[in-house]
């Protein structure tokens, strides 16, 4: 069987910004596949070039060097309608501000995509309603930004990335501006997108506890990528306490908590 074709891929790649006499090298040198059907979470302390290393993989920014491919198309030999084509068809993003149209109802931001590609306004709306019922708001269509809560912003928004059916949906800290319902709202629906649909997925975090729910981490650190598992695999790691702070470093909790310790006594009965 052929190896399958990765949703995306960076190939040695490098990020690096003018900043008066020195440059900043955001990105230095990441070299990863986007497995399909995946939700994959990008970890990391401020500053150590997830943004920019999202950015590539969507085809927004191009890197200094190295190689995207997207789809198993090399991103360096579009020509620029092409690359907004791409971007358009096969990217959904979302991002930490929803950015959403303030004057447009849910339904009209959703359609966007689809009419500035030139689809009917007919269609467009017929389809951004199937995506809006698809991210539970089949009720708040005709809601303007302004009259929804932030979970159901960031969910029309969600529904936005979704209407043109891409290759593969990018998240910049989509939860990042919301409380902690509003998160778990966000965090539930792209599991499901990703475990019903097989929607590939890519998200910003900087929770432990939202990556934990990936099924895979990429942990960055000074633009590159120090560590990538898994956590159910992790998490299925059997009880041996020595391999406890093994795990627990890989997930970056070291020194967080102390490890359970397995009672020597039996403890005393609990009371009802
Ligand atoms: N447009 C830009 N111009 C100059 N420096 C930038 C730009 N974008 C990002 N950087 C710098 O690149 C580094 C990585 O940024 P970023 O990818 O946004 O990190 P993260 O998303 O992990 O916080 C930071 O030092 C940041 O200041
Ligand atoms: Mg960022």
């Amino acid at each position: 069987m052929p190896p399958a074709i990765a949703a995306a891929e960076t190939r040695q790649v490098k990020k690096s910004f003018a900043s008066g006499e020195a440059a900043v090298q955001a990105v230095r040198g990441v070299t990863v596949s986007i497995h399909s059907g995946e939700l994959t979470a990008i970890v990391g302390p401020s500053g150590c070039g997830k943004s920019s290393l999202l950015s590539m993989l969507g085809a927004i920014d191009t890197p200094t060097s190295g190689q995207v491919l997207i789809g198993g198309i090399d991103v360096a030999t579009l020509s620029d309608y092409e690359r907004t084509l791409l971007r358009r068809r096969q990217i959904g993003f979302v991002f930490q501000a929803f950015n959403l149209m303030p004057t447009l109802s849910a339904l009209e931001n959703a359609a966007l995509p689809l009419e500035l590609d030139g689809v009917s306004q007919r269609e467009a709306h017929e389809r951004a309603r199937v995506g809006l019922e698809q991210v539970g708001l089949g009720k708040r269509v005709d809601h303007l930004p302004s009259q929804m809560s932030g979970g159901e912003q960031q969910r029309v928004a969600v529904a936005r990335a979704l209407v043109t059916n891409p290759t593969i949906l990018l998240a910049d800290e989509p939860t990042g501006n919301l409380d902690t319902t509003g998160g778990e709202q966000v965090m539930k629906l792209l599991r499901e997108l990703v475990g019903e649909h097989g929607q590939t997925v890519v998200m910003v975090t900087h929770d432990n506890e939202i990556a934990a729910a990936a099924d895979r981490v990429l942990r960055m650190r000074d633009g590159l990528i120090a560590s990538d598992y898994r956590p159910s695999a992790i998490a299925a790691v059997p009880a041996p306490m020595s391999v406890v702070p093994a795990a627990k470093s890989a997930i970056g909790q070291t020194g967080s908590k102390p490890a359970p310790q397995t009672p020597k006594k039996k403890t005393t009965k609990r009371r009802k």
